[in-house]
Parts: C-alpha cells; structure tokens; sequence
C-alpha cells in the first residue's frame, strides 16, 4: 500500500510552526490537536516535524512493537543538564545495562517490603500537622515521597534542605522549559544570563546528590538498597561507573522516584476535595478493611475503590502528561511516513480524555468507572499512565502501593479543603504540577 506523506494538522507559523500556541497552553494544545485532526496528527515546532498519535493502537506500535526504531524525544533530551544520561534519557546498551542493574529493586517482592517503612513515613508527616492548620499539600507530599525515595532506594535518612532542593529543581526545570521555547538557543558554555542561572541551579542539585552518594560509600556495611548496587556494580570487564554515571542514574531515580508520586497524592486530594461522595465511600472502605491501620502488602488487594481513585485520577491528571520518541530510521505509522528524526508525540492528557473510552463525561471524576472491569476491556494504550514497551515505568508497582498506603495512612486522620482563593492550576513542565502549590486547610477525619 503506498504511503500517505502527511495526517493534517495545525500549520502554526511560517518559522516556529506551532511552537507558540504550544508554549501558551500545551494541555489545551494536545488536547484540541487530538480532537480536531484526529488518530494521527502532524504539524511543526520550527523545522521539527512532530505528529501527535492518539490512537491506542498507534502509541502500541510507536511504544513497543516498533520500539526498537525509536529514541527518547528531543523534549527528554532537553531536561539532560538536570537528569545527565540516566536510566530516563539513556538509550541503547548503556541503558539496558543499568536497567537491569536497577531492576531487582522494584521487583514485585522486594517493593512490598518497603510497605512498613512508607507507612511509617507518612505517620511521621502526621505527627507535624495540626488539624484547622492550613498547609501546602504538595510541598509536603513531595518531601514525605523524597523521604520514602531516599531510605528504599538509597538506605537514607536525611533529605537536607529539602525546600532548597524543590527550589532549585523547579527553578532548573523552568528555565530548561523557557530555553525550548527560544527559536535560538546559545550553547551552555556561553555565559549568557540565563545560562549562569540554569548552570547555577544544576551545580546546587548535583552537590545535594553528591552528598547522597557520599554518605552512602560512608556507611562501614555496604547495604542492599538500589544505590549501594549502583555503587558496587562492575562492568562484564570490571570497571566500574564513573563519578558522573553514578551521579546521572542516582539524581534521575531520585527525581522520577518522588516527584511524580506527590503529584499522584496531590491531584487525588484536590479531586477527593470536590467530590465528597467519593471520599465518603473511600473512608467507608478504609474503616471497613484497615479500622485505623495503615494497609499492609496483605491488605493491598482489599481496596478496590482506593485503586479506582488513585486510576481516576492519573486518568485526569497524569504526572507523565505526554511521552514523545524519535525515528532513528524511516517507518511506517497509521498508513503514514515517519522520516528519521521525526518525533511522535503520545499524550495521557489527551488520549485519557479520549470519549472513545471515556465517555460520554470523559472530564468528570468517576472512580466508579474502573470497578466493574473497565481496565479489562480497554485497548491497551487507551489508558497508559506508566507509559508502555520496554521503556516502560521501572517504578510502577513501587508507585501504586505507595499511592494506596500514603491516601490510606493520611486519609484517615485528615481530610483536605482548598483554602478558598487559592489558584489551583496546571503548570505543565516535565510533569504536571500544580500552578501555585496545593494550599489546603487539614480537617481531623
Ligand atoms: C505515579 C507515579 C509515576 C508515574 C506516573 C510515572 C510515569 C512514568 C512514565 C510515563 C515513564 C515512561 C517515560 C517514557 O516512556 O518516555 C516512566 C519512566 C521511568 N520511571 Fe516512572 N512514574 C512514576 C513513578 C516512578 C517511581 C516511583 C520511580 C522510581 C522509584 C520511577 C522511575 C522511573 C524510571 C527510572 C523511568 C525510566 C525507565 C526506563 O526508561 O528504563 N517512576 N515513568
């Protein structure tokens, strides 16, 4: 069958293509492109040619079965200052090797034994809180879930200045997102203005992980935890990673092994906030099941409606909002050309909107739409808040149980309302995050 050259889509600007109508609002951008242009979309960023599939049938192909002839995406590739060539942003040999070194940590056995010490993490939250106190959620979250990531993964007990650290993450992040923007981009040896700040953020992340991984080689017992592996392990010819590896692969799992999991935890609070009958029925499960415990790996599957609301809401809010790859060889794509150095855009905003699969009221918070099988019968990428293929999230099992233990183990003491005024937005960068925090008012349960 010949192929068709090009699926329409946005024509953009003559120079920039779409880039400016992405940069002002991407979700409403991913969204409308998928609604208006359909399974397969295409259109510019400058001289980039990007298609946008929507399809579950066509991210299936992009993610697993044509996997091979892909890469990450130029938009992954544009957060490496931060995230170096870790397990994220590697490819190839490389990166299978240091997936299959990171692997046995998130094996389904060794994830249930970080149930108790997750559990106890959040415990530990609650004793700081004050019930009438008004907190932001996302701050805290993001330190509980920095905690749990930290003595799992990397056997340790002090974040630091965590507020520094979220800081300069975000500060890095922004400028990264900004510097995507610009048609013309200077090299990061010229030390333009906003090159010294973004090298400046870099250096404090990087020395905040250095710290880790030197307080780990400082233990006298070597431990089991994910990092003292990194640390040990030695090539087939005995070397062993170089100062900056190790540092690239601990920042990318400390990263994508937090952040990502507070904004599962934050999302669920705001939709919950507004939906009290749903978090009336997930209160009546928890005091039916757990009477006041925080859930044990036993308990894990006795909470189905606290896994239809941790589904419901990765549905409407994605941390991971869109996935992209690039062609490393011309391929076909729904009866279309890929050129080499094409990029694919597959986006869990849009798609999980999709009223194909979610409809008729795809915007609406309906956990009740997972309890009667609805996972079973959707095709496959329909729904792919971990992404897919052999780039799959490693962290998945890890996630979903810390999700249900922190909403069981904070849920029963607290419930949240947004404080009112407060500007509860999307601010979409490498993840979806909330556009000014999460301030909220702590009511005892
Ligand atoms: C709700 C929480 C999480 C979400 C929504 C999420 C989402 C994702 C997605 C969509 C990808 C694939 C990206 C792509 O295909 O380009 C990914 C990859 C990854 N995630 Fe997660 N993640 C979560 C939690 C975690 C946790 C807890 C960890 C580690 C403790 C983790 C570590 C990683 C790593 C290392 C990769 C790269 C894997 C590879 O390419 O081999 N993630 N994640």
């Amino acid at each position: 069958m010949p192929l068709h050259t090009l699926p329409p889509g946005p024509k953009g600007t003559f120079l920039a293509g779409c880039i400016r109508e992405f940069s002002r609002d991407r979700l409403a951008f991913l969204h409308n492109v998928a609604r208006d242009y359909g399974d397969l979309a295409c259109f510019r960023f400058g001289p980039r040619r990007v298609f946008l599939a929507s399809h579950p049938d066509l991210i299936e192909q992009v993610l697993v079965t044509d996997a091979k002839h892909y890469i990450k995406h130029f938009g992954a590739r544009a957060y490496m200052p931060v995230l170096g060539n870790g397990l994220v942003t590697s490819e190839g040999e490389f990166w299978l090797r240091q997936r299959r070194l990171s692997q046995p940590a998130f094996l389904k056995n060794r994830v249930l034994t970080y149930a108790p010490v997750m559990a106890e993490l959040a415990r530990d939250m609650l004793t700081r809180w004050q019930p009438g106190e008004s907190v932001d959620v996302y701050y805290h979250f993001s330190d509980l879930t920095s905690a749990i990531a930290l003595k799992t993964l990397f056997g340790q007990d002090n974040p630091g200045d965590r507020k520094e650290f979220l800081n300069q993450l975000h500060h890095a992040f922004a400028l990264l997102s900004d510097r995507f923007r610009n048609l013309v981009k200077f090299p990061f040896w010229i030390p333009t203005p906003r090159n010294v700040r973004t090298k400046r953020a870099v250096a404090y992340l990087h020395k905040v992980v250095d710290g880790f991984i030197a307080a780990g080689r400082a233990r006298s017992e070597p431990g089991d935890d994910l990092l003292s592996r990194l640390v040990a392990a030695r090539d087939e010819d005995g070397t062993r990673m170089t100062e900056v590896q190790l540092r690239d692969e601990a920042m990318t799992l400390y990263l994508a092994g937090h952040e990502t999991s507070a904004l599962t935890l934050t999302w669920s609070w705001y939709l919950l906030a507004n939906n009290l009958e749903a978090e009336q029925k997930l209160a009546d499960e928890w005091s039916r099941v757990l009477g006041g415990r925080s859930p044990s790996p036993e308990d894990l599957s006795n909470l189905p409606y606290t896994d239809a609301v941790i589904a419901e809401s990765m549905r409407l809010y994605p941390p991971a909002y869109l996935i992209g790859r690039e062609a490393t060889t011309e391929l076909e794509l729904g009866g279309y050309r890929i050129r080499r150095g094409d990029t694919i855009f597959m986006s869990q905003w849009s798609s999980h909107r999709d009223p194909r699969y979610f409809g008729p009221d795809p915007e609406a918070f309906r956990p009740e739409r997972w309890l009667d099988g609805l996972a079973k019968r959707l095709p496959k990428y329909a729904y792919f808040p971990f992404g897919g293929g052999p780039r799959v999230c490693i962290g998945t099992a890890f996630a979903l149980m810390e999700a249900t233990i922190l909403l069981a183990t904070i849920g029963q003491r607290y419930r949240f309302t947004v404080d009112p005024g407060a500007i509860i937005g999307t601010n979409p960068q490498i993840t979806l995050l909330p556009s000014h925090g999460m301030p909220a008012t702590l009511k005892a349960r």
